[in-house]
């Protein structure tokens, strides 16, 4: 395979997501404008009409409402066509069951990209992977349209929408509490507080004098955020 090696500008965690005005299924938006005070999730699917994008499109449906509920609106993008979205939403709503899902309705946006300008726009095409379909991309933008995470699969392994929902409850309770989450993080187990030296001493810490707070090391400090106030506060802001 010839490499395809393009000097390309992308967006990056911090910036602004860039702003487009596109059409989808759910009529004409401006993004990210259009969402100021929500959370978003843009993502990308290489094509309509195949097999992994399908069961993907099912799972995020099937799970909207609870990414409603933590105030995140989802817009899917393909370079493919209106008509196209159509027929291929149609036919999932009509004729497939999967993994004991059927009838499913996607109502969020699904943009039309056949000129490809968003997909560019936001990194989604990686010619070295395929030069006219968009890799898995999700870009998480926050309710002032600042990007602030970026995940990127290939077009051959399909999303984890367990992982893709914990992530925005993880930035949504490190914003909310000023804490880090650790590796593999859910509601209710220990955060990591800011680095010594932030707001308090090492040796302040490691005394245990700070209230709550526990020290492994001098670098590496958590306490305890019970998973009812992670959710009470992160849930609808
Ligand atoms: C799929 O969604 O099944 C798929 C799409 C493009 C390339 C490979 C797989």
């Amino acid at each position: 395979m010839e490499e395809v090696n393009q000097v390309v500008s992308m967006p990056r965690i911090g910036d602004q997501a860039p702003e487009f005005k596109a059409k989808t299924t759910q009529g004409v938006i401006n993004y990210p404008s259009d969402y100021k005070g929500s959370w978003t999730i843009l993502f990308s699917h290489p094509a309509d009409f195949t097999p992994v994008c399908t069961s993907e499109f099912m799972a995020f449906a099937t799970m909207e409402q609870q990414f409603e509920d933590a105030n995140c609106k989802l817009v899917g993008l393909s370079v493919d066509g209106l008509y196209s979205h159509i027929a291929w939403l149609r036919n999932i709503k009509e004729k497939i069951e999967y993994k004991g899902m059927k009838n499913v309705e996607v109502k969020f946006p699904l943009i039309e990209d056949i000129t490809m300008d968003v997909a560019k726009m936001y990194g989604m095409i990686q010619p070295n992977e395929d030069t006219t379909k968009a890799v898995r991309a999700v870009f998480y933008v926050d309710p002032k349209g600042v990007i602030r995470t970026i995940i990127y699969y290939p077009l051959s392994v399909g999303r984890n929408f367990d992982e893709l929902y914990r992530v925005l409850i993880a930035l949504k309770t490190t914003d909310e509490f000023d804490v880090a989450t650790p590796a593999d993080w859910r509601p209710g187990d220990d955060v990591i507080v800011p680095p010594a030296g932030s707001c308090n001493t090492a040796e302040t810490r490691m005394k245990g004098k700070e209230s709550g707070v526990e020290c492994i090391d001098w670098f590496f400090c958590t306490k305890k955020i019970d998973k009812e106030t992670v959710l009470k506060t992160v849930l609808k802001k």
